[in-house]
């Protein structure tokens, strides 16, 4: 199953994830399936709002891997923030499991529970339909509720800035174990990486290779050092994030992609040496800063970093 790195709180967390998002009903039962018994994959990364969790935990059936031994993270819906017991409920029959090894609030987004769309419901203005009056701290006391329940056995954010982390900090009876955010080498969040360690965050990638039809594959520092080491260039960035402590979560539907993913970034990470980890962590400040996921909402709820510096 791969290295693990540590959860603040003593649980374990398989390095190496398959991303599910934009994986479609149609294909993504084989390729979870594949991940798990060929592969060597542990870990799969889901969401409610992919609209595909049916299909994953059946998936994760067919692999004939126990339970056990898979390490199954989904998120919460901006739109279930008040409720999060009813969407956890959701995804647990969706996947046909009893709980979770890993919970996280999807974005730091409460919407309007009762708007004109389940997903992303929208004013008749255009815009967003946002709960300005629900406060992101009580969604957290809500996830300690599900954990301490036993529903879920770890709880984390995703996609949360340091002024986010700190609008539920101060009041957390338990500290987020994770906080997932899009990271690869044109945007390693350098700071917000070292923020989340410095409160005992563990940082997982989402998009690490850099989404699809991604320019990072072919970057030439990644390149160089892919050829210096007989690697592939996604092998080269993959390994970079996990030499850094960083959970990756490749997403792929292509089964040669989904095994190479996997035993590339592990060779990445034990070949790169520390001077092509200098190069790569300066790509971003010498121009190549980009962004591949475009958050679905108005900057004034907190973005206003993103892309960050
Ligand atoms: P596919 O699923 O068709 O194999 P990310 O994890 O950064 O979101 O990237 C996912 C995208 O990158 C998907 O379009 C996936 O395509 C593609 N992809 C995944 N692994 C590789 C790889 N090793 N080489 C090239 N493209 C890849």
């Amino acid at each position: 199953g791969g290295p693990r790195f540590k959860l603040d709180h003593g649980a374990e967390i398989p390095a190496i994830g398959l991303g599910t998002w934009q994986s479609k009903a149609g294909e993504v039962e084989a390729a979870v399936a594949y991940a798990i018994k060929e592969a060597g994959y542990r870990a799969i990364d889901c969401a409610w709002a992919y609209g595909n969790e049916k299909e994953v935990g059946e998936g994760i059936r067919a692999s004939g891997v126990p339970r056990s031994d898979i390490f199954i993270t989904s998120k919460l819906w901006g739109t279930w923030h008040s409720r999060v017991e009813e969407c956890l409920d959701q995804t647990l029959a969706n996947l046909g499991t009893d709980y979770l090894d890993l919970y996280l609030v999807h974005w730091p987004v409460p919407l309007n529970p009762k708007g004109n769309h389940p997903v992303f419901p929208t004013l008749s203005s255009g815009k967003r339909d946002v709960d300005h009056d629900w406060l992101l701290k009580d969604t957290w006391k809500q996830m300690e509720a599900v954990l301490k329940k036993g529903k879920v056995k770890s709880i984390g954010v995703s996609n949360f800035s340091e002024s986010k982390l700190n609008e539920i900090l101060p009041t957390a009876e338990i500290i987020p174990a994770v906080n997932q955010l899009e990271i690869h080498i044109y945007n390693p969040q350098h700071k917000l990486v070292a923020f989340n360690k410095s409160k005992g965050i563990v940082t997982q990638a989402y998009s690490p290779l850099g989404s699809t039809n991604s320019p990072l594959l072919a970057d030439e520092i990644a390149v160089e050092i892919a050829k210096k080491h007989s690697l592939q260039p996604a092998d080269v960035l993959l390994g970079y994030l996990i030499a850094k402590g960083i959970v990756v979560l490749p997403k792929s539907v292509t089964p040669a992609r989904i095994a190479s993913n996997f035993t590339g970034a592990l060779a990445g990470a034990e070949k790169l040496d520390t001077l092509d980890i200098e190069k790569l962590d300066g790509l971003a400040a010498n121009g190549k800063q980009k962004r591949f996921i475009t958050p679905p909402w108005p900057v004034e709820l907190g973005f206003e970093h993103w892309p960050p510096l």
